[in-house]
């Protein structure tokens, strides 16, 4: 079968964008920030950007592109018995997917509330005990089907299935032209308004002015290094098979850090965006804005719906800003199943109508469980373990790969062969040395405390199965199928 191509430069640069800007940019980014010292948080962001993000997507732009596979094909392909690697990461990238799609649902949901802010003066209790119905439930105790969350996911996953069915040009390509404009339109209308509310400077000052006693705290590289790696989709399989889509004759290193540096750009700017409109917020009740602003998934369904309130021209500013995150949501969620189509047809050698009907089918049903009482707390189970454990972990290993197994020079020699412009020793010194040095530290220190603290205060027994026994699984799954597929894989080399 041969394998499909982008249109054109463009439309693969914009499904590359498409993926990196996600939930990630407008949700995790700006509270991450916050979290973990404003403006200081961008020294270890700019850092781990530099020093990983860039030498990580030109090394997966030119894995895909020379070797012409989804990530475990390219993986078994450098001769090294390797394909397990390649599941591995394509598992993370379901897990991901399933979950991932829970919250463009809500988002769904919260763009038709903002028409007439139906989510009232409480908004915390609006989000947790109206919305999503949560009682005493667990990430283990779930609770029952919530119909109105099942219904927006069901529309998310109608799309995305639409965009994967058709295929990589007809499909993926044209949707990410469509959905990025747009997105880039969007938030620039938004950000034009907020930023001459009231306030808005303060919040801005906020977000940049550094808090340099955080810059020691290993937490905070840590957050750096993970948001990098989830924002840029490398290590789950996304960029590879992306990028396996490219032509021949196509250039990597520019195409690498135009996808990075627009996607980090992007950020920064829903940063401005949120972090104007908390600032107007905080100015507006006469609070400092430590006081309105609330953590990780609260920050987007808790405090910018009772942002929103308060905005002029509510009914218009709210939905459009729900808007955007469902359509930065969904192009990712569009590369995050196609990174697991791709991986099934390149091994079963399935049609992508077949395969894409499979993969969306099983991964709707799954989802279902985030639909429920308790969904969002095994979401946040799931997205902690699979962050800081099995993306780290797949990011470590594949640099140790790459870096030491093979011969990182010969990556370099080809990517300077086709490129537009050429990169320097320095790839090689990150992917040695500087990212997996960084890596084992982060990934060390965060098994030894969760190990040792726990997570979320969630109970022994829900850790035990839905953290370290689903990243246990997924490694076990991916090593059973490489075993299986040995023989074959031999004569492919
Ligand atoms: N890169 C995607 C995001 O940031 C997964 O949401």
């Amino acid at each position: 079968m041969k394998r499909e191509q982008w249109g054109t430069r463009a439309g693969f640069i914009l499904a590359a964008v498409g993926s990196a800007i996600g939930l990630g940019n407008i949700w995790r980014f700006p509270y991450m920030a916050y979290e973990n010292g404003g403006g200081a948080f961008f020294i270890p962001y700019l850092f781990a950007m530099l020093t990983a993000g860039i030498p990580f997507m030109i090394m997966e732009f030119s894995l895909g592109h020379k070797l012409r596979g989804a990530a475990p094909r390219a993986f078994s392909k450098l001769g090294v018995k390797l394909e397990w690697l390649g599941w591995f990461q394509v598992f993370i990238a379901a897990v991901i997917a399933v979950y991932y799609v829970a919250v463009i649902g809500w988002a769904i949901s919260y763009m038709g509330f903002a028409f007439t802010q139906s989510w009232g003066a409480d908004t915390n209790a609006f989000f947790f005990s109206e919305y999503l119905k949560l009682g005493d439930n667990a990430p283990s105790k779930l609770g029952s089907l919530q119909l109105h969350i099942a219904i927006p996911m069901v529309i998310a996953w109608c799309i995305t299935f639409a965009a994967i069915f058709t295929g990589v040009k007809g499909g993926i390509e044209r949707a990410s032209k469509i959905m990025m404009p747009l997105l880039f339109i969007m938030v620039l209308a938004l950000i034009a308004r907020v930023i001459f509310l009231e306030g808005a400077m303060d919040g801005l000052n906020y977000l940049f002015r550094p808090d340099f006693t955080k810059i020691l705290d290993a937490k905070v590289w840590s957050a750096a290094y993970g948001q990098i790696f989830f924002t840029l989709s490398v290590g789950f399989a996304i960029m590879i098979a992306y990028s396996s889509y490219l032509p021949e004759k196509s250039d990597i290193s520019n195409n690498a850090f135009m996808t990075v540096l627009i996607n980090c750009g992007f950020s920064i700017v829903a940063g401005i965006l949120i972090f104007s409109v908390l600032g107007y917020m905080a100015q507006e009740q006469s609070k400092p804005l430590t006081d309105v602003v609330s953590a990780g998934v609260g920050l987007a369904f808790v405090t910018i719906p009772a942002a929103i309130n308060l905005l002029p021209a509510p009914y218009i500013l709210g939905p459009v800003f729900f808007l955007a995150l469902v359509v930065a949501g969904l192009s990712s969620h569009i590369s995050i199943l196609e990174a697991v189509t791709s991986a099934v047809m390149d091994k079963l050698n399935w049609s992508r109508k077949k395969a894409s009907t499979v993969v969306c089918g099983s991964g709707f049903v799954i989802s279902m469980a985030f639909a429920t009482n308790g969904g969002l707390l095994l979401l946040d189970l799931v997205d902690y373990f699979i962050n800081n454990v099995a993306l780290l972990t797949s990011c470590l290993i594949e640099l140790l790969v790459i870096g030491w197994l093979l011969k990182v020079s010969d990556i370099r020699a080809y990517v300077n062969k086709i490129s537009e412009f050429s990169i320097g020793i320095w790839f090689e010194i990150c992917i040695r040395f500087i990212s997996p040095i960084m890596l084992a530290i982060i990934l060390g220190k965060n098994l030894i405390n969760t190990v040792d603290q726990g997570y979320g205060g969630y109970a022994m027994s829900d850790l035990l199965i839905l953290g370290w026994g689903l990243v246990a699984v997924m490694f076990i799954a991916a090593v059973i199928i490489n075993v299986k597929s040995l023989p074959q894989n031999g004569s492919e080399v």
